[in-house]
């Protein structure tokens, strides 16, 4: 059975059983099981079928954590204290969305301030869900406060030891909430659909600075905050929680801009300024396009190379893989994509992940101007071309189901949203954009863009709020630009459609033609011309090579370019799958290497996936895997162990997937 069949069935399994409502040692006796409460979440319009919260009767409208980091027991322990606002009058049970939580009591404070114990159930938990915790809440003006602790195994942190940190000298912790996983490590109405408020008080040991998607009250103008172990945040604009983050460790700042900085190990810190020293231009670009920045500050913080992506929206503060610190600025469009969502996504967010789109392929458009604008159209149409070649090989490759190649997709329920996202929202998303961009000119399309964000800034937002929105503020003025048709094909067609005008970057053609050249008559392009290559013109290269390298060829390559060993991960991405495919084994060490040092799951699950379509090459990716698995963050863990048991179980029958 694949992975997926079994995770579908496990949560069946679980579902079935969730409604047993469980006591624990030291809380009041467990709430009754409740009429209303329902088994699985039944998805409509807009609901959001990954969460068992039950927005239309209660919101969280601000959220108070009162945390402590303990490295040694790998948890973080405290209160998380809600301010309700009850909307329907009859509602008296509060749910909320945790995994791996072990609650430890749950009160209630009335007007004067007395805390109450206040009867809850936790009820078993889902694969992909968590549990569902039901508090009884009686006084509707009361503030419901839970006292709970993490797992060390939470999915939404991650606990790493010294030696895997730059420093070598202290541990290190960071959250990734999105898409459902905040839940882990605080229980919430876990939907993109709430937003609420926070502050948090955090306490950690002395050497270690803490650092949150929120405003830390002690920092200076420049934006330094003091490393006391002591320290408190406020957001004061409602977020919804997968944009809850935490970080922890040995952590120093560096301004880049007047409202903007790094934070990194020690050893990190000034190469992470310089490769990032357009930070404060890219804002100014942004806010010419789509209106003022509202967030206040805009920092990133630059974790271990375990961090599982590429970056994280993290308001105030993105998180951002090391990898991309490359000398040369080359994949900075990382900091043009995370401060984008500043708009897309954490302004205007996608009501639930089936709308993912919304944020992603919207983010990776204003992505794309934002280069273009700073670097110039070339690179722009370079990183476009990029992904949408990838895309189009996906999608011929077999590797993304036709019903998950529509923007518009339908309820997502049993998928657990981080396996249910593409490319497809990212790269034909923004196409669509472009698309629509192209058909009414930038001076019409620019103000429109700008306009969905203003009137719903603070909102969730769904596919078909969109599309009205499309319809009536741009299609209805320039009613010959777009057919129904072709607004069809986008939303509700499986591919690209065949009217999408392809991105052609002039500079790749030089990069064909070079390699057009090599492979006919075995001469390599001159020194006086890759000399000048980027990073992307080298990805495109290496792109054009197909399944059917000579492992002679590769060497001569590697012996002219250094491929293997390179510490660009967008190159060793592309590398080494084709070293394994061609069977070139002169770079293996590098190539252990690589995946063991690195944790970004899209720089290193190519790799592993070319790896295990042989026994051989199975056998190198179990070992691997082994020893780096210890340094892997649980959602890498994950997607690698998936790949390593999909390949090692033979293909199951039809009817065991379709459960
Ligand atoms: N928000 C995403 C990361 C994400 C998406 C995490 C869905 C969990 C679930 C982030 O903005 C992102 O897209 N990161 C990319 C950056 C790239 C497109 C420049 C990544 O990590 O590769
Ligand atoms: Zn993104």
């Amino acid at each position: 059975m694949s992975l997926r069949a079994a995770v579908l069935l496990l949560s069946t399994f679980a579902l079935s059983v969730v409604l047993a409502a469980c006591s624990h040692d030291a809380a009041p006796p467990a709430a009754a099981p409740q009429p209303e409460r329902k088994a699985a979440v039944q998805a409509t319009a807009d609901h959001d079928e990954h969460s068992y919260a039950e927005p239309q009767k209660v919101r969280i409208t601000a959220l108070a954590l009162d945390l402590g980091v303990d490295f040694a027991q790998k948890q973080l322990a405290g209160t998380a204290t809600y301010t309700l606002d009850w909307k329907d009058p009859k509602a008296t049970t509060l749910a909320l969305d945790t995994r791996d939580l072990a609650i430890a009591k749950v009160e209630g404070a009335d007007a004067s301030g007395q805390w109450t114990p206040l009867q809850y159930a936790l009820a078993p938990r889902d694969a992909i869900l968590g549990s569902r915790l039901d508090i009884q809440a009686p006084r509707r003006n009361a503030s419901v406060r839970v006292t709970y602790r993490t797992s060390p195994d939470a999915s939404g942190l991650q606990w790493l030891e010294p030696s895997m940190t730059e420093g070598k000298r202290q541990p290190f912790m960071f959250s990734q909430s999105e898409a459902i996983h905040a839940r882990s490590w605080v229980p919430l109405q876990d939907t993109p659909g709430v937003r609420f408020a926070y502050t948090a008080h955090v306490a950690a040991p002395k050497d270690a600075m803490v650092l949150m998607s929120a405003s830390n009250d002690a920092a200076d103008a420049n934006g330094n905050a003091p490393r006391t172990g002591d320290y408190r945040f406020t957001m004061k604009e409602p977020i919804p929680s997968y944009l809850l983050a935490i970080a922890a460790g040995d952590l120093v700042f560096q301004p880049t801009g007047r409202r903007s900085g790094v934070w990194a190990e020690p050893a990190m810190v000034g190469k992470a300024a310089k490769e990032f020293e357009d930070t404060e231009k890219m804002i100014e670009v942004a806010e010419s396009l789509y209106g003022p920045y509202r967030w206040g500050r805009y920092d990133l913080l630059v974790l271990p190379p375990s961090f599982p992506f590429g970056g994280m929206e993290n308001p105030r503060m993105t998180f951002a893989t090391p990898t991309v610190i490359v000398g040369d600025k080359s994949l900075v469009s990382l900091v043009a994509h995370e401060l984008a969502h500043s708009w897309s996504g954490n302004l205007v967010t996608n009501a639930s992940w089936k709308n993912i789109w919304l944020n992603e392929g919207f983010t990776t458009y204003v992505q794309g101007r934002i280069t273009e604008a700073l670097y110039g159209a070339e690179l722009a149409d370079m990183e476009r071309q990029i992904d949408q070649q990838e895309l189009a090989k996906e999608i011929a490759d077999g590797e993304i189901a036709p019903a998950d190649q529509v923007l518009a997709l339908p309820a997502l329920t049993g998928r657990d949203p981080d396996e249910a996202l593409s490319d497809i929202a990212y790269t034909k998303g923004a196409w669509f954009l472009r698309f629509l961009e192209q058909r009414v000119g930038r001076e019409v399309f620019d103000p429109f863009l700008r306009g969905w964000f203003d009137d719903h800034a603070f909102q969730s937002a769904t596919t078909a709020e969109f599309v009205d929105y499309l319809k009536s503020h741009l299609l209805a003025k320039h009613p010959n630009a777009v057919s129904d048709a072709e607004l069809d094909a986008w939303l509700h067609q499986p591919g690209i459609p065949a009217f999408a005008e392809r991105a052609r970057s002039r500079g790749f053609a030089t990069v064909d033609s070079a390699r057009i050249a090599w492979l006919g008559n075995g001469q390599l392009p001159p020194p006086a011309i890759t000399s000048a290559w980027t990073t992307q013109e080298w990805v495109h290269f290496l792109e054009g090579l197909d399944e059917t390298s000579k492992p002679a060829q590769l060497a001569q390559l590697d012996a002219a370019y250094h491929f293997s060993g390179t510490p660009n991960g967008e190159l060793a991405q592309r590398w080494y799958p084709l070293a394994v495919r061609a069977g070139y084994h002169a770079g293996d060490a590098q190539m252990a290497e690589f995946l063991q040092r690195v944790g970004r799951r899209k720089l290193i699950m190519p790799t592993y996936e070319a790896l295990v379509k042989t026994p051989e090459g199975l056998a190198f990716a179990k070992d691997v895997f082994a020893k780096a698995k210890p340094g892997y963050h649980p959602i890498t863990t994950a997607s690698v162990a998936a790949a390593i048991a999909k390949a090692e179980k033979p293909a199951q029958p039809a009817a065991a997937k379709s459960l």
